[in-house]
């Protein structure tokens, strides 16, 4: 059944997208960048170990800066142990060994500046390594004694059980599974780690350790990095009462053991975040005014407690929340489902700040295995031309699918700690393997017997050096979308829907007076015809509308079973469109 814009807006209103008074001022660059991720472990390995390293990143700085792409991300590259891939730290102002030295990455922000380009940290507050001196130094503290890393944690004696057995101090689960507290012999007491054993959280009540973190941001500001990736900011605070339990969320299908089994309204997004945030934002203020230059901080916030709470952190400081609406579409998502999650965000959004969009991230399957290697193009049309902030995974631009890794030989470690029988449900490892480059021996990655993780079977079909060649490739898609992001109809114009039904989500972008696009996608499964001139525009000023003709800018499915041809003019009153496929549409709007 056909759902009509209007009906699908009937209760909410029809929503439009406004930058509104920003559009006067300067574009930072962060406003128009796509920001590229990098999972160092597994994007270019320079000296043969298996595992990717820093100067292997610096290697394919141009290719990265060909996709059309200004910024990147580094996951972590701090000293570790790596029980949980880098993001358990045993040292924050240190590079470990596996990726190099530190001047492989002072090496590394020298030739992405040459470039034009901008290098974001990954930062990763709430906890360290147990590894790190300051928890090393803290299960030493003994009690009463005057020890200054005696708080730097979250400590408690824990409960003694009826039968005098020793228990943690409360119910509550670790987002890995399991309890979130755990037995240090050394001090006798237990620790508190929202993630693995092995990362215990700091403890932020603590003036000495907010005065650490701030060296630690101050520091790699001082090296040239252009801003932070913050990790895990909504598990930076607990309720102060330990003894309190956390209440089940009624959630059936998990298990006591499991994260989700619970609520966790005394362990997440607690108000006393944004105030430490704000003060890491003071931080970053004062050196933009030393360094005279922009700098961004985007956190990631998991949604369980609802969009409204993520949007607190636009207020507290951070420049922007991950938004992952696109992240809940599936296969079963249709038009009208595709544009409900896009309002939902960019109609909380505070006014005045700027969206984003993460399709894929080194946390949750590939694009390619959730919709089909049939969408990949689509899906990245929809996350390069929506408002707002691209966050392109690695791997993502050529459609990388994610490695089959046995139960032996699993390294994730939500993975192994969900044992046997669920492990594939939980584990991240299929979406970390190596990026795959050439036709050469582990698809170019590394020249190594074994890699950390295996490269996929289809490397030789899926590859960078194949896509190039291929002027219809994902890659080559990638790289256009990224030029034509460039037009200001996209940095900065308004957003407006156009039809949304059953099959189909399409939005116009405009920016006052100019040209307009006209965004069409088939999320469905069978072929539609469309009347895009059924569309009553909203251009400013005045009311415009759609003309006659449009001339076809790209198109997902070219020489793929599609009906139009790219670089000619269709009749926008009859546009056809096959599952599966996306057109980026021109028009002068009539006013
Ligand atoms: C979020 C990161 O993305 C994830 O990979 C990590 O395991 C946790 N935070 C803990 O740092
Ligand atoms: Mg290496």
């Amino acid at each position: 059944m056909a759902v009509s814009l209007y009906t699908v807006y009937s209760t909410v209103g029809v929503q439009r997208f406004l930058y509104g008074s920003r559009a006067l001022a300067k574009i930072k660059w962060w406003e128009g960048t796509i920001v590229y991720q990098i999972y160092p472990r597994s994007f270019q390995d320079s000296d043969g170990d298996g595992v990717g390293d820093i100067a292997g990143i610096t290697s394919r700085l141009d290719y990265i800066k060909e996709l059309g792409v200004e910024a990147v991300w580094l996951s972590p590259i701090y000293e570790s142990p790596m029980v949980d891939f880098g993001y358990d730290v045993a040292d924050f102002t240190e590079i470990d060994t596996l990726f190099g030295t530190m001047d492989d990455f002072n090496e590394l922000i020298e030739q992405a500046h040459k470039r034009d380009m901008k290098v974001l940290m990954d930062f990763i507050p709430n906890h360290t390594s147990d590894k790190h001196v300051w928890f090393e130094l803290s299960r030493k503290a003994k009690r009463g004694a005057n020890n200054p890393y005696k708080d730097y944690y979250i400590w408690h004696d824990g409960r003694k059980a009826k039968d005098g057995t020793l228990l943690p101090p409360n119910n509550w689960v670790g987002v890995f599974g399991g309890s979130m507290w755990t037995y240090d012999e050394t001090r006798k007491q237990f620790y508190l780690h929202q993630f693995t054993k092995e990362q215990p959280d700091l403890n932020f009540r603590n003036p000495e350790v907010r005065r650490e973190i701030e060296e630690v941001i101050a520091f790699w500001l001082k090296k040239g990095v252009d801003g932070f990736r913050v990790d895990a900011v909504r598990h930076i605070f607990e309720t102060k009462e330990l003894h309190r339990f956390e209440k089940p969320s009624g959630d059936k299908q998990f298990t006591p053991d499991q994260y989700e089994f619970y609520s966790h309204t005394l362990t997440r997004n607690l108000p006393e975040v944004h105030e430490l945030i704000s003060t890491w934002r003071d931080i970053l203020n004062a050196y933009e005014y030393k360094m005279d230059k922009d700098l961004f901080m985007v956190v990631e916030v998991f949604e369980e407690e609802g969009t409204d709470e993520q949007m607190k952190y636009y207020a507290s400081g951070a420049h922007m929340p991950f938004n992952f609406q696109l992240q809940k579409m599936n296969t079963t998502c249709d038009g009208s489902c595709v544009a409900r999650l896009v309002y939902h965000w960019l109609n909380k959004m505070p006014e005045d700040s700027v969206a984003n969009w993460v399709l894929g991230s080194h946390d949750v399957p590939r694009i390619a295995d959730k919709m089909g290697v049939n969408m990949v193009n689509t899906m990245n049309m929809l996350l390069l031309l929506l408002p707002g902030v691209p966050f392109t995974y690695y791997g993502e631009e050529i459609g990388m699918q994610g490695v089959k890794v046995a139960f032996e030989d699993t390294q994730d470690p939500f993975g192994i700690n969900m044992g046997q029988d669920r492990y594939e449900q939980f584990s991240r490892d299929p979406c970390r393997s190596p990026m795959q480059w050439s036709y050469a021996a582990n698809a170019g990655f590394s020249n190594a017997p074994k890699t950390w993780l295996p490269v996929h079977s289809n490397y030789k079909e899926n590859n960078v050096e194949v896509q190039q060649r291929d002027p219809q490739s994902h890659l080559n898609f990638y790289r256009r979308l990224a030029k034509l992001r460039r037009d200001i109809a996209f940095i900065r114009g308004d957003l407006d829907y156009a039809i949304v039904n059953h099959e189909v989500f399409s939005f116009i972008r405009f920016e006052n007076g100019n040209i307009a696009y006209l965004i069409a996608a088939n999320v469905g499964e069978t072929e539609v015809v469309e009347n895009f001139r059924k569309y009553e525009g909203k251009f400013p000023p005045g009311r415009g509308f759609v003309p006659q003709k449009g001339f076809v800018v790209m198109d997902t499915h070219a020489g793929n079973g599609s009906y139009v041809i790219e670089n000619d003019f269709i009749q926008l009153s009859k546009v056809k469109l096959i599952p599966g496929q996306g057109l980026v549409l021109r028009f002068w709007p009539t006013f």
